[in-house]
């Protein structure tokens, strides 16, 4: 009689709960406004994928999401807390912390112009943004919970369940969902608009210390940046995965542990240097704290040994591209011009909350 009386109680409130999203959703609109995202001049266009086309409620979805804290075990991390605005969504630690207080081993990434990339992370073991964002919610070192608890927290507030219906037409919605709304957001963060990009559309002249470091960065026989991090396509990186000659045994294989080939050890994701004033600590690891250790590394302390070290490594063998002082300084302001403070104060990319 007891069970009888608990199981007909859940039929009830499932029948009744049922009801009552169906009432709310007389009162909820779907009628999805398509979104134009608009480039910065002389940027490529943006392949977005065709099973999730940009809606302005999926972009808003997504950033709620993306600052939302229940998408971790203990309510009380959100991707933003790992990827922060001001550091151009990369985390000012070298490893972030994850809800039991475990540390990753390897830095938070920057977030920008995600568009244009092939594959994610920096083995590049996600293909798809949307298959990237499935990963850190159910991962022990970072949210550690589980997709059905994430949905049925998500479910039980209704401003989500309104909120996926408009984006979606859906009132069951699933991880895939939650993934399309924070990719379609992640897209919308584009960067085009520092010094050196005002520079190129000839609408301010660079200092002199600047144009001589982009000319070093451009030039064979100077700092030789440009082939892996070329300024052509406007995005500072070839988006191959290329080893930089940072050390003699590699601790972390990067691609080479994806794809299994040995040649691959020691490859990372080559990034963008759009923002690197504010993104620090740089490289796989967060090893370097500033940006004058970065370039000290391309200029002096390469591993010429390094397994698998890229040939477009200029003077490896040397230990690098030998940078004077003043040329060092230069480089550096150059990679300075890169910044765009319209970015890190976008108020469409901060909290909703
Ligand atoms: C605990 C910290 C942490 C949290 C929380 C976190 N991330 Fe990350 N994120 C990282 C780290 C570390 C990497 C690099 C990991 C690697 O390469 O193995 C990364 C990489 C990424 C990348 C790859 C970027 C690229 O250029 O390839 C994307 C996209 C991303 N995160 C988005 C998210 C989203 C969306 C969420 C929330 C669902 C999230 N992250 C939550 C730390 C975090
Ligand atoms: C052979 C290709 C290659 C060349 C040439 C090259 N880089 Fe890199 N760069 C990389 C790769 C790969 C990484 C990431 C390596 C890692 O994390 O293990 C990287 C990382 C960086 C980073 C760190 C960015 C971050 O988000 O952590 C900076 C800054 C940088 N490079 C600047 C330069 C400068 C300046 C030059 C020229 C002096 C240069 N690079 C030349 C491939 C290259």
């Amino acid at each position: 009689m007891r069970s009888f009386i608990a199981i007909a109680a859940v039929i009830f409130c499932l029948s009744s709960c049922q009801k009552d999203k169906a009432d709310l959703i007389v009162s909820w609109n779907y009628n999805p406004t398509f979104y134009n995202l608009s480039l910065p001049v002389g940027f490529p266009p943006m392949d977005i994928p065709e099973n999730n086309p940009f809606t302005e409620e999926g972009i808003e979805l997504g950033r709620f999401l993306f600052y939302e804290k229940k998408l971790s075990r203990t309510n009380t991390q959100a991707c933003a807390d790992c990827h922060f605005q001001f550091g151009a969504f990369s985390d000012t630690n070298q490893f972030s912390q994850g809800i039991t207080g475990a540390l990753g081993s390897r830095h938070a990434m920057v977030l920008q112009n995600l568009g244009y990339a092939n594959n994610y992370f920096w083995d590049g073991r996600s293909a798809t943004l949307e298959d990237q964002i499935l990963e850190p919610v159910v991962d022990p070192i970072e949210m550690d919970d589980s997709w059905p608890n994430v949905l049925a927290k998500l479910d039980s507030d209704t401003m989500y369940q309104r909120m996926f219906y408009e984006a979606f037409g859906i009132i069951e919605f699933d991880s895939t969902h939650v993934a399309k709304a924070i990719a379609q957001f992640l897209r919308t963060l584009v960067s085009g608009n520092s010094r050196w990009d005002q520079w190129s559309r000839g609408e301010l002249l660079l200092t002199s210390d600047e144009f001589e470091g982009f000319d070093l960065f451009r030039s064979l026989t100077g700092a030789d940046c440009f082939h892996c991090h070329p300024h052509s396509s406007r995005l500072f990186t070839d988006h191959s995965y290329s080893n930089n000659g940072l050390d003699l045994v590699h601790l972390d294989n990067g691609l080479g542990d994806v794809t299994g080939n040995t040649f691959d050890n020691g490859k990372f994701k080559v990034p963008s240097l759009r923002n690197v004033e504010f993104s620090a600590p740089y490289m796989h690891d967060g090893r370097f704290s500033s940006l004058d250790e970065v370039i000290d590394h391309y200029s002096d302390h390469i591993e010429s040994s390094s397994p698998n070290i890229s040939p477009l490594i200029e003077f490896a063998a040397v230990g690098g591209v030998g940078l004077t002082a003043t040329q060092k300084y230069q480089v550096k302001a150059f990679l300075k011009s890169l910044s765009d403070p319209e970015f890190i104060n976008n108020p469409d990319f901060t909290s909703p909350f």
